[in-house]
């Protein structure tokens, strides 16, 4: 199939054009470059050895994109481009409402405008709020403690009525628990401009010398050892995932987790990471940051019985590949 991939220079969007030239399919890139490089298309279009079309266009863009839809006669569309800092959302909500909303919307008018049926959108197990895990597809969903996660359940209802005004769109809402890793290649993974939010590129910059301890937001939560417990799935398992969805779909709206269906702990990680890679990540406990649970992670059923995916790559393999992209970070 032919597939427009919106924000595929970024972290989870390359992983899974590389997966969707794997399985075959041809891929067309847009991307603002906000959050990404342009060097990332060059690495692309080595790892596959495909000439990958790419268009530096804000999906907020209506006109231009229409004038894209015009030019390609997509099969389906897999929606990426948005803010996701957590943090970030709560100091500029409306930029993350504008952005992450309006490219949504942007984005299915011109489905809907050319008849392409096919949407697979990037969504995050944020949207769960504090329900208890293991979190289930079916839960009622709660209010998220940030407008980075309420775009997200925003976007959801928004794809869901579209579906009901008009039956034969075929969308599955992908929930992202967290993902981590990189290609084994070395040459694509998580890069973060400035200080990391997110724990892993974190833990990396700990251990290539750039920052000189990671804080450890709180080990006071009722988990295994007092730290926060999540789901980590590796990016590339994460990206198959993406193209088992694509490839399954059928009319109706789908909402499927994308997780491995077990927790670690920030300890537990910070351990295998030093384990695997034979290296020293010091640490120290801080306070919560604030918006935190304390345990997230995903019931995997639903995509293993109606997908035939499942998370397969390992905690260590996670932290090997994380590792090995940060020691080639050559261009950021
Ligand atoms: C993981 C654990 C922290 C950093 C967020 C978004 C989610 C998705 C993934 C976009 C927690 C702890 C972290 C640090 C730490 N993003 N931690 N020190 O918050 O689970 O999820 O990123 O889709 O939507 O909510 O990920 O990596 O920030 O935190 O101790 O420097 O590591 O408290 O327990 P999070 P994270």
């Amino acid at each position: 199939m032919k597939i427009l991939v919106t924000g595929g220079l970024g972290f989870i969007g390359s992983h899974t054009v590389v997966s969707l030239i794997e399985e075959g399919h041809s891929v067309v890139i847009v991307d603002n470059l906000s959050n990404s490089k342009k060097e990332v298309l060059y690495v692309l279009q080595e790892l596959t050895n495909k000439e990958i079309p790419f268009y530096q266009i804000d999906v907020t863009d209506n006109p231009m994109l229409e004038t894209l839809f015009s030019r390609y006669q997509f099969d389906g569309v897999i929606h990426f481009a948005g803010y996701k800092a957590v943090g970030q959302s709560v100091e500029q909500p409306l930029m993350y409402y504008y952005n992450n909303l309006l490219s949504t919307i942007s984005l299915v008018n011109c489905c809907k405008n050319f008849g392409v049926k096919k949407i697979v959108f990037s969504s995050s197990a944020t949207v769960y709020g504090n329900n208890k895990s293991p979190l289930v597809e079916t839960m009622n969903l709660l209010p998220t403690t940030n407008p980075y996660g309420e775009t997200k359940a925003m976007c959801e209802r928004i794809l869901k009525d579209l579906h009901a005004s008009n039956n034969c769109f075929e969308i599955a809402l992908l929930r992202y628990f967290n993902p981590i890793g990189a290609h084994t290649s070395g040459l694509i993974g998580e890069v973060s401009i400035g200080t990391p939010n997110n724990i892993m590129p974190y833990i990396t910059q700990v251990g290539k010398g750039n920052k000189e301890f990671l804080n450890v937001f709180g080990n006071d939560y009722p988990t295994i050892d007092g730290t926060g417990v999540r789901d980590y799935i590796h990016v590339m398992d994460l990206a198959e995932g993406h193209v088992a969805a694509l490839e399954g779909l059928t009319p109706g709206t789908h909402i499927y987790n994308l997780g491995t269906g077990s927790g670690t702990s920030v300890l537990q990680l910070i351990q295998t990471f030093e384990t695997v890679n034979n290296i020293k990540i010091p640490y120290k406990i801080t306070s919560r940051r604030s918006g935190d649970i304390a345990t997230c992670y995903a019931d995997a059923t639903k995509a293993r019985v109606e997908l035939n995916w499942i998370a397969k790559r390992t905690l260590e393999e996670m932290c090997a590949d994380a590792w090995r992209f940060e020691k080639s970070l050559q261009f950021y």
